[in-house]
């Protein structure tokens, strides 16, 4: 397996450029299977582990799905004249749970369809309960067996008022695709105000669908007999911009990331701001400016947005182990997401988690170590923690990254990091 050495103490100096948005590009795929059109996504980061395992997915259900360009230039097609099967197997499903998306848009189109129960990365219990029952609310019958769910809905799925007892992201995205099909209106109560959820909206509404409200807690999904075929752009992935904005913080210095919109992560920016971190926003992008005498503590809680995500609460509490002062970190929306908690401890770290949340007091510095990580946002908080350690840090299961981060190792070096990926064989040496 890969691995990733890093040599901390290197201040970041350069221009990253920033991707399509994976949490929302995976949603944006699976519009594919509610059209016999062909659907282009631009700006997809086609190489991500997690598209990729999509697109064998929809590969498999009959959707034809090509990348054509390169870079930013990317744009993916994802033509399914005919849906060869309603089936989504185990050993797709359980690589990334974000494969139960497809449940809803094939009921919908084919009236039935059975999904492995998905695995995907190890936090928490991550239910799909909330999917469940917002798919038996517009119709489906619902049925668990031998690892499956299995859908029915024999006269199509029919428009309902769905009150989700707790936001859910996926939940949203799921119900309104399969609401996009569904006759008559459908009304999501409580729903996930992400701007993913708003970018499928602005997606499903280019093919014909009728959608109001994406972006506020309250949805309204008009359903259409059919919908049809078109192009779009993906959002920039605001985790991504987070992530490297935090790695200016703790390895120091100046970076430009391109395309990179504060709109889209206001509160983790506040936070950041607050740390001592400077935002310049120009070029049509933002310049982040590490602050010169080390970065203050600041306490963060992860709510759902427009709250600080769940998504950067690892990369931020790496940053806060070298902070002045202390930080108290709280995780609200996942069980279990202080993976990164004991490993940042063996790099001298010093954090003291209560329940759900994590006191961090500050160190002066870091010191490398073997390092491994169960997630992919726990993993790039090591190698973030890793870029301003002394000496080396080597941190295993890199495919944990290969999910979400495209050319990360590439990214950081050509800022001037030490950094790069040692292949399996070398690896191994
Ligand atoms: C999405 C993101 C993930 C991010 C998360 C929260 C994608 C592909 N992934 O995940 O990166 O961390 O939003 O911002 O977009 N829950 C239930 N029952 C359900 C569904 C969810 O109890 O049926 C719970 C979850 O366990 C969790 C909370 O609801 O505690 C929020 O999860 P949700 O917003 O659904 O996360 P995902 O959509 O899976």
């Amino acid at each position: 397996m890969d691995k990733i050495r890093i040599r901390g103490g290197k201040p970041l100096d350069g221009t990253i450029e920033i991707g399509g948005a994976k949490n929302a590009a995976l949603p944006l795929m699976v519009c594919g299977l509610l059209t016999d059109e062909p659907l282009t996504l631009t700006n997809i980061p086609s190489t991500l582990m997690d598209i990729r395992t999509l697109g064998e997915l929809l590969t498999q259900h009959g959707s034809e799905v090509v990348v054509k360009g390169e870079g930013a230039g990317r744009a993916m097609t994802i033509t399914t004249k005919n849906i060869t099967s309603t089936t989504a197997p185990y050993d797709l499903v359980r690589k990334m749970r974000a494969s139960i998306l497809v449940l809803g848009p094939l009921v919908a189109r084919e009236h039935e369809a059975r999904v492995s129960l998905p695995g995907g990365c190890a936090i928490g219990s991550r239910p799909v309960d909330l999917h469940l029952d917002g798919l038996a609310a517009l119709g489906a019958e619902i049925e668990l067996t031998d690892g499956y769910v299995v859908a029915r809905a024999p006269g199509g799925l029919k428009g309902a008022e769905v009150v989700f007892p707790k936001v859910s992201v996926g939940a949203t995205e799921h119900l309104m695709m399969a609401a996009a099909l569904a006759k008559g209106t459908t009304t999501l109560i409580n729903a996930a105000r992400e701007p993913e959820v708003v970018d499928l909206a602005v997606c499903l509404n280019a093919m014909g669908a009728e959608i109001t409200g994406a972006g506020t807690d309250r949805i309204v999904i008009v359903g259409k007999d059919r919908l049809h075929g078109a192009t779009h752009e993906v959002v920039p992935d605001r985790i991504e911009i987070g992530t490297y904005m935090m790695a200016v913080g703790i390895a120091g210095g100046r970076v430009f990331l391109p395309r990179a919109r504060i709109d889209l992560l206001k509160a983790a920016v506040k936070s950041m701001r607050e740390a001592g971190i400077a935002f310049t926003e120009r070029d049509g992008g933002v310049e982040v400016t590490a602050p010169k005498g080390g970065l203050k503590g600041v306490d963060v809680v992860t709510e759902p947005f427009p709250g600080f995500p769940t998504d950067l609460q690892a990369q931020f509490m790496a940053m806060m182990t070298v902070c002045n002062g202390a930080s108290m970190v709280t995780e609200t929306i996942f069980e279990n997401r202080f993976m990164h908690v004991p490993e940042l401890g063996r790099m001298g770290a010093n954090i003291t988690v209560h329940g759900s949340s994590a006191l961090v007091r500050g160190v002066p510095r870091l010191t490398g170590a073997p390092v491994m990580a169960t997630d992919l946002r726990a993993s790039v908080s090591l190698v973030l923690a890793g870029l301003a350690a002394q000496g080396e840090t080597i941190v295993n299961r890199v495919y944990h990254l290969d999910r979400g981060y495209e050319r990360l190792e590439a990214k950081l070096s050509a800022c001037g990091a030490d950094i790069e990926r040692l292949k399996e064989s070398m690896a191994a040496e």
